[in-house]
């Protein structure tokens, strides 16, 4: 392998294809479009397993039995109370904080009430990571009514963590097919390899710091629109395209000004993201009880459509829609508003970022890579009077 005149590995621009960790949470073959989460294909665990799981199959190598799945719901559910210093924060969010400001801001919050702060057993950080998975949707869902004129609801303990937080944000107790599309978004997002939010908990992780610290720092790379903000800007795209004839020439245009076309490309994958077609079809089950049919066949067109304008227009890259596209159109018909799109990613991508931390901290050392220095050497101070 060549080297830099200072004897090291060449930087990769974006990390792109350097392997920062052994893991056995989840793999993505970008060639075939496959995702594997602890030795499952994705499509076996979507529409089939709810989001506790696949959060217990992420920390402990194993689907839970009956019995342990209840215990597990039963620990979620008693962590639902949050600390006064975060329902503070909450409200202070909701006056004039975005959601995944209002997102990161509580979540920091939430050590306030940790009793066993130096404790760093593999217990205790579980206990953090179900405290978490607990609290996030309920930040999300108390910050959307304060936003909105209303006050918080109570959590409803009898509810998994998908319907207690439609349940949160509305009021009502969801149907059946409502908390089967959300537990099909949450598993699908919970984790995929090692994506920059993930790389970023495994980094914060790794120097043992806490892990709320890890998570705070993850929900701050999830935010970007490269990452997790997609979703929301890709449906606003689809409602200006409108129609699917004008899809090609908004397309090209969009493109022509140099901007990106938001919900295609990956890093990994060459082909289709194998999540794409995971939340399309969940989109299709709902879309008869939400009248959104015509959305979806708009948004098949537009996917057609852009596929076929990014191939013109960047030869050989294989742009195809990532994970967003569709997460965009079904969390439409679960009645989220679109900047809740990506705090509802970080309820699911939480299970999977507490996953890498619990797995860096039995046995992963510091991360810290170095860098090229490619400035100059040699300067001299001068005094401020003399420059
Ligand atoms: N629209 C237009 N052009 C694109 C797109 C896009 N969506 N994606 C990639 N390209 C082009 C780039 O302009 C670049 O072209 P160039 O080499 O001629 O300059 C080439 O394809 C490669 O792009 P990179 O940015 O190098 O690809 P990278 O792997 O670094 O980025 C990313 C991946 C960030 C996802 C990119 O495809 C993108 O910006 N997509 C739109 C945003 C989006 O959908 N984000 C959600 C990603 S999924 C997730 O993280 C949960």
């Amino acid at each position: 392998m060549s080297t830099t005149s200072s004897g090291k590995s060449p930087a990769s621009s974006g990390l792109e294809g350097v392997v920062v960790a052994n893991t056995e949470m989840s793999d993505v073959d970008g060639q075939i479009g496959r995702l594997t989460v602890r030795g499952y294909d994705i499509e076996e665990l979507a529409g089939r397993a709810t989001f506790e799981e696949v959060t217990y199959l992420l920390w402990h190598g194993t689907l839970p039995t009956a019995e342990q799945l209840a215990q597990f719901g039963r620990e979620l559910a008693s962590y639902r109370q949050l600390p006064d210093e975060t329902v503070a924060a909450i409200e202070l969010a909701a006056k004039r904080m975005g959601p995944m400001d209002a997102l990161r801001f509580a979540v920091a919050s939430l050590t306030a009430d940790d009793k066993d702060s130096d404790d760093d057993s593999r217990e205790a950080n579980l206990t953090r990571a179900t405290m978490l998975v607990a609290r996030v949707p309920v930040i999300i869902a108390n910050y959307q009514r304060l936003r909105s004129g209303e006050r918080p609801i109570a959590p409803h303990n009898d509810l998994g963590v998908a319907a207690n937080y439609l349940y949160g944000l509305t009021g009502k107790e969801p149907q059946a097919s409502e908390v089967r599309g959300l537990d099909t978004y949450l598993v699908t997002v919970a984790d995929h390899g090692m994506n920059a939010s993930t790389f970023t908990a495994r980094v914060i992780g790794s120097t043992a710091s806490d892990m709320v610290s890890a998570v705070t720092g993850a929900i701050g790379a999830l935010k970007g629109p490269l990452h997790g903000g997609a979703p929301g800007p890709a449906l606003t795209m689809i409602e200006e395209i409108g129609t699917p004839d004008r899809a090609e020439a908004w397309m090209k245009d969009a493109l022509a000004k140099g901007k990106r076309i938001m919900g295609f490309g990956h890093r990994v994958y060459k082909v289709r993201d194998p999540r794409a077609e995971v939340l399309y079809q969940a989109a299709v089950e709902l879309a008869d009880e939400t009248d959104e049919r015509e959305a979806l066949e708009l948004a098949k067109a537009v996917e057609e459509a852009g596929v076929k304008v990014l191939q013109e227009a960047k030869p050989g890259r294989n742009l195809n829609t990532n994970v967003e596209f569709y997460t965009a159109l079904l969390l439409r018909e679960l009645g989220l508003s679109p900047d809740l799109f990506s705090p509802t990613f970080g309820i699911g991508r939480t299970a999977g970022w507490a996953a890498h931390i619990l797995e860096h901290r039995a046995g992963g050392r510091i991360i810290r890579p170095q860098s090229e220095y490619v400035g100059p050497r040699d300067l001299h101070y001068v005094p401020v009077a003399e420059r």
